[in-house]
């Protein structure tokens, strides 16, 4: 195999990769269309933990104890199970999830925390009362949602009065949503206007429920 026949080979498979990407991300504004529950193991273990940031991510987010906190779309639980143990004592967090497969590997996963919970349903129309929590976050979700201005009025609505909505957006997602895009959802929504931190391909942005 020569240099030229391998250099043909790495942009047929960069081609593809993007295209896969490009589609599924435009796929995923009409259509129910998230990350497959048989990828769940992708989004699992030391090495995510190390190029998603989950420990710096939570401190973005800033839990503290006696928390009550919704993650929407948590899928196996990458920042889910460690925030259990952030929000301690006294705290409790709960995954909101839309796929069964995604819902059943968190809850083996998460076996022993009693503080956790999870639900299946969609962000579009979440299954709380008004005023629950005082924190909800989403990590690499918000482009998945097809339908992202329900749910961010469904985020405003489920958070008591002062609660904090953080996003956390990568780039190496293929549903990577913008700062623009975030701040034009969030404050369309009610939120104040987000507080950015980390950089323009990689943030997490808090607002605040007035
Ligand atoms: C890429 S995974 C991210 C999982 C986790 N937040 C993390 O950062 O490791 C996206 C998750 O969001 C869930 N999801 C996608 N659309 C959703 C919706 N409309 N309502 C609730 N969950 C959703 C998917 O099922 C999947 O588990």
């Amino acid at each position: 195999m020569n240099l030229f026949t391998i250099l043909v080979g790495a942009a047929v498979l960069l081609a593809v990769y993007a295209g896969i990407n490009f589609g599924w991300r435009y796929a995923s504004r009409k259509f129910l269309f998230p990350c497959p529950s048989w990828l769940s193991w992708s989004l699992e273990g030391g090495f995510v933990d190390w190029w998603a940031a989950t420990s710096r991510t939570l401190d973005r987010i800033g839990l503290k104890a006696g928390d009550r906190v919704l993650e929407v779309g948590p899928g196996p639980g990458r920042l889910l199970i460690p925030a259990a143990a952030r929000v301690l004592p006294g705290g409790e967090v709960v995954g909101l999830d839309v796929q069964q497969g995604m819902v059943e590997r968190l809850k083996v996963r998460a076996t022993n925390v009693l503080n956790l919970s999870v639900r299946l349903g969609n962000a579009q129309e979440m299954p709380f009362a008004a005023g629950s929590f005082d924190v909800v976050y989403l990590a690499m979700v918000l482009g998945e949602i097809p339908q992202r201005e329900p749910a961010l009025t469904e985020c405003f609505r489920v958070l008591r009065s002062g609660g904090r909505l953080s996003i956390t957006e990568m780039a190496a997602d293929p549903h990577f949503q913008s700062r623009a895009t975030v701040t034009r959802l969030v404050t369309a929504a009610g939120f104040t206007q987000p507080e950015f931190i980390g950089r323009r391909f990689s943030f997490t942005a808090n607002c605040t429920k007035p």
